[in-house]
This record gives C-alpha cells, structure tokens and sequence, in this order.
C-alpha cells in the first residue's frame, strides 16, 4: 500500500484528503453489489446478539471513535453499550453484566493499555472481538474474532482516518444486528461524496486556524449529543500537535465551571449538527459570545444561521460525526504549520504506545 507522501507536505494532510476513498473502501469490503452486507460472520453477531451487554475499550483517538459507536450499536442494535478507557479499565474493572462482550478499538493492534485488559477479559473467558487497522496484530490474533478497519496505512501520529474509518465500521457492525432505518451503503456514499466537499474547503480552514488562534493558548471545542464526542477528539486532534491547550466540552457543563475561563477572544469552536439540541447550543454559543468568545460554529445545513464560520453538508444525522470531525483536523493542521511546527511528529508522542 502507498505510504509514500508523494506532493503532500505532511502524511497528516495526505491522510485528511484520504477519508473520502477510505469511506469507499470500506464500503466495497462489507457490501456486496445488490447491497446486502458481507465479511463479517455469523459467528460474531450470533455471540453478539448473545450479549446483554457491549463493552467498547479503546485509547486516546480510537477511544473517541467508541463514543460515537456506541450510539449505533444502543440505537439499532438495542443492545445497551458502555465505552471505556482502557488504561482504566484494566485496573478498575466495572462490575460487569451478565452476558458481557468485548469490543476492541485500536489503530495498531498494539496498544499496551488495550492488551492488558484483552488478556484480562480473556481469563475471565468473555468474547472479544477486535476491529483493527492493523490485521494481524496482539490485538487482533488474540480476540476470539477480528474485523478490518480499512484505513490504510496511517503515519502521522496524529489519527485521522482511522478515526473516521472506525466510526464507519462500528456503523455497519451494528447494521447487522439491527436495522438503522435507512441505506446505509446509498448513505455511506453520500458520505464519501461529501467528505471530499469539505476537503476541498482546504483554504477556509486554513484562514479559520490563522485567524481564530492566533497567539492563543488555550480553545475550546463544545457540542451536544454526537457532537460533545466529537468535540472531545476535535479538541485532541487541535491539542496534540498545535500544543493550544484544548479542552473539548459537552456544551451544556460550560455553565457549571468551565465557562469563567472564558476571556476576550478565546475560540470556542461549536460543533452543531444535532437537531433536538441545536437550539439549546445555540443559547450556549450565545453565553460564551457574550463573555467575549470568539465563536466559530461549524453546522450542518439545516441547522446554519448567518455568521456560521462554515456548513457542513448533510447526511444522516447519526453519521454526521464522520464530517463534523474533519473541519476540526484541517483546523488543527493549518494551526500547527502556522506555527511551524512538525505536524506529523508532535513532541512527547509515539504513534503506538506498547508501554503501560
Ligand atoms: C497513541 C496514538 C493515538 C491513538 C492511541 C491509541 O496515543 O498517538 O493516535 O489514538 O495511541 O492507539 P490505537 O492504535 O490503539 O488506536
């Protein structure tokens, strides 16, 4: 496969414009041509739809992505869902349920974090299954089953497609073992469709990075519902490799704390892509404008109002994670080379952490 960078100036970037074929791909792989899904066996949703119980255990980007799962498996699975950090996890194990099953997140398969709590899981004799970038690795030859993430090769240590391509596989997993109420292959590519239309916005968020951080230390990411979770990994992609702390917040804590950080000029970024909660963010983007915020609101088309910094397109809501997260990359990579600053190997960071 191509690691190569080829024109790009960083994989980072490289691996944003990626999304849109990544989308494809996996939608090739778990498709068949008459649209009925493949490659993901019976015997892994039969232990599934066993389960009273999923239990989603992931780090750091791929942990994010498990926020966001979550509400597919509950949804159309109906099959109630706790997503924790591994770390945790492997040292406070919840009180589990009866039928519990294991899902793994991971880019590499290697995560040190992650393998403890498999091998935990394992001697207490649970299912786990594994959803990989990396095949064929501890992860993945270790659970009792395994299924591709499909993002190709991803060198920048800062996660980008394999967030999104984890977000899709967990959506089709939990295709199979209920119905999402729509197509999903018609919607997943309409969904690769529109990633390449936001990819294509490059010099809006350019301009966006270069003017709203400016000379700032610290940012913050809100949003409510799918978009809280996505706030959380727009405000680590931002963090990680621009070095501006960011805090990503579920919009409606800001009141109870959060929000006497604010001063003149802060960005808040808003993610608004969820109707039942659209009017409630817009009060809280309104809350932190007037304690002087320099607001940027990123909302999906339905929902935009003049002065919005940029419109996503619109898919089904429940897959609006998958484009609301990319604004947020590009933001954090034309920050980071605004400040000159090596964005695909930030300071302190190792792309798999095989240490505990
Ligand atoms: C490291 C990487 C992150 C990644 C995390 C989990 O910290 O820098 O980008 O999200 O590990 O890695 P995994 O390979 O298990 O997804």
């Amino acid at each position: 496969e191509d690691t190569d960078k080829g024109a790009y100036p960083y994989y980072m970037l490289k691996e944003i414009d990626e999304q849109a074929v990544v989308a494809r791909n996996i939608a090739a792989h778990y498709f068949d041509e008459e649209g009925q899904l493949q490659g993901i066996g019976c015997a892994i949703t039969d232990k599934m739809k066993e389960a009273d119980r999923l239990y989603i255990v992931a780090a750091g980007t791929s942990y994010h992505a498990g926020l966001v799962g979550k509400r597919y498996f509950e949804q159309w699975a109906k099959i109630p869902t706790e997503v924790h950090i591994a770390s945790e996890f492997a040292y406070d194990q919840p009180m589990l349920s009866a039928k519990p099953f294991f899902i793994f997140l991971s880019q590499s398969g290697e995560t040190a974090d992650s393998r403890e709590v498999l091998d935990n899981v394992k001697k207490q004799g649970f299912p786990a299954l594994t959803l990989a970038n990396v095949m064929n690795s501890t992860l993945t030859r270790e659970a009792d089953f395994a299924l591709p993430v499909l993002a190709g090769p991803e060198i920048a240590v800062a996660s980008t497609k394999a967030y999104t391509a984890q977000v899709l596989v967990q959506a089709i997993l939990a295709s199979a073992l209920g119905n999402p109420g729509f197509d999903l292959k018609a919607e997943l590519a309409k969904v690769a469709v529109e990633i390449s239309a936001i990819t294509d916005e490059k010099e809006t968020f350019k301009k966006i990075a270069e003017t709203a951080l400016k000379d700032q230390k610290s940012a913050f990411y809100i949003g409510r519902g799918l978009d809280a979770a996505v706030a959380l990994e727009a405000a680590l992609k931002l963090k990680e490799i621009s070095y501006v702390q960011t805090e990503g917040f579920a919009a409606g804590e800001l009141k109870h704390g959060t929000i006497s950080l604010i001063e003149d000029g802060t960005p808040v970024f808003a993610l608004l892509t969820q109707k039942k909660t659209a009017g409630l963010l817009r009060g809280e983007v309104a809350q932190v404008a007037a304690r002087g915020a320099n607001t940027v609101v990123i909302a999906s088309k339905s929902l935009t109002k003049d002065g919005d910094a940029f419109v996503l397109p619109e898919v089904e809501e429940l897959l609006m994670p998958i484009l609301a997260v990319i604004p947020a990359q590009l933001i954090a990579y034309y920050a980071t080379l605004d400040r000159h600053l090596d964005v695909d190997r930030p300071r302190n960071l190792a792309k798999s952490v095989t240490v505990q």
